[in-house]
């Protein structure tokens, strides 16, 4: 493998794989994204130009995602609409990017046999009970919430019908909520981070008790890395760091990082049909591939994420006034 396509890389995640894969091999690198609201050409500015191009443009463009794909001998899909707020507020991107994105991908890898691996999420299984022993699996029933969530799952089926149907050398992954570096401040984390650097109050949704299954984002990277790399064809992979912590102890955390009291936190207007708590089961991935997550320790890891937006104010300012406008129009 001497060159991969990353669509997507200039956003939270796949920037980070970028960055990931240009250090950790020699393969070169091509980003595709559209450049929307959600990336930044920062993100990957300082990676060296003959180890990674950006080329801008959409992935339901198919004359440029076909000669795109067939120039490369992988592909990496990270690029999606990624919030569920906005997909509640407008869909369609959604339904355009996840949707038909992904088929444009799929028809341009079975034209040229490039091997293709999916980035999904474990919103796809809808959400658990606080108190339910059981975590998602490979065989969790698909029951996703949201117009994100289902968009992400259709598209999950369409890469299964393709590899099932046309012989396309596929994987998926379906990660848990990440956390760490270059992610946009519309999403949980770096809003209360960026709230608390302007001396503001952390928003909670409702009663601020569901839970998420935190992931350092270095390690979905290397995660999908070996996948990638020693993954089988057809199967799909579970990735999660044993990292359940509800909301309010996330922000909890964060004012004891800023040296704020405990309770100094707004709660707001719940997210309509907000998913309960998410918990990956990641064994498949830990036992068949001998993959293990690196940053176990969520406490350390999100002071880490906090010294870097505060180190990064030029990076994350643009974006947060026009974000917060449109949380304070639906009462969050
Ligand atoms: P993000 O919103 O930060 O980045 C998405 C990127 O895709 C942006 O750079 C955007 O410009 C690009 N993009 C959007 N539409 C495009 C199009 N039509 N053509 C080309 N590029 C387009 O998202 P993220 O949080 O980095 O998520 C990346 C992937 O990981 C998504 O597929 C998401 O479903 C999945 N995922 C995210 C998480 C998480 O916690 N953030 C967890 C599991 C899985
Ligand atoms: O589980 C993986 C998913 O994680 C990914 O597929 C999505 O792309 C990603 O955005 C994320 O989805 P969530 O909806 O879980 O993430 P978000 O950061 O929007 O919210 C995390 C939790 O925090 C959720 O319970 C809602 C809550 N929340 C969010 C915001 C923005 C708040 O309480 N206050 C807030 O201000």
């Amino acid at each position: 493998m001497r060159s991969v396509l990353v669509t997507g890389g200039a956003g939270f995640i796949g920037s980070n794989f970028v960055r990931h894969l240009v250090s950790t091999t020699d393969v070169s690198v091509t980003v595709l994204d559209k450049m929307t609201y959600a990336a930044s050409r920062e993100s990957i500015a300082d990676l060296p130009a003959d180890r990674c191009r950006l080329v801008v443009g959409d992935i339901v463009d198919s004359e440029l995602v076909d000669e795109l794909v067939g120039s490369h001998d992988a592909v990496v899909h990270f690029a999606a609409e990624s919030h569920n707020d906005n997909s509640l507020d407008d869909p369609s991107p959604f339904v355009q990017t996840n949707l038909v994105g992904t088929f444009t991908l799929l028809e341009a890898v079975r034209k040229h046999d490039v091997r293709f691996h999916h980035i999904s999420t474990d919103e796809v299984y809808g959400d658990l009970e606080l108190d339910d022993p059981t975590r998602f699996t490979e065989a969790t029933a698909y029951e996703p919430s949201s117009p994100y969530s289902s968009t992400k799952a259709g598209s999950d089926l369409l890469v299964r019908a393709w590899v099932r149907s046309f012989g396309v050398r596929a994987t998926i992954s379906n990660c848990s909520n990440n956390y760490g570096p270059y992610q946009h401040v519309e999403k949980f984390i770096p809003r209360q981070i960026t709230q608390l650097i302007d001396g503001l109050r952390p928003r909670l949704y409702g009663d601020g008790l569901n839970v998420r299954d935190w992931i350092h984002v270095e390690d979905h990277s290397s995660a999908v890395l070996t996948i990638l790399t020693t993954g089988q064809i057809g199967q799909t992979y579970l990735i999660g760091a044993d990292g359940e912590k509800n909301n309010l102890d996330v922000v909890t955390t964060l004012l004891g990082i800023f040296g704020r009291d405990a309770d100094d936190f707004d709660h707001v207007t719940d997210r309509p049909g907000h998913d309960r708590r998410y918990a990956i089961d990641s064994s498949k991935l830990r036992t068949e591939l001998g993959w293990t997550p690196q940053f176990g320790d969520f406490e350390t890891g999100l002071a880490d994420t906090v010294q870097w937006y505060r180190d990064h104010e030029s990076w994350w300012r643009p974006a947060k006034a026009a974000t917060e406008s449109k949380y304070a129009a639906q009462g969050q």
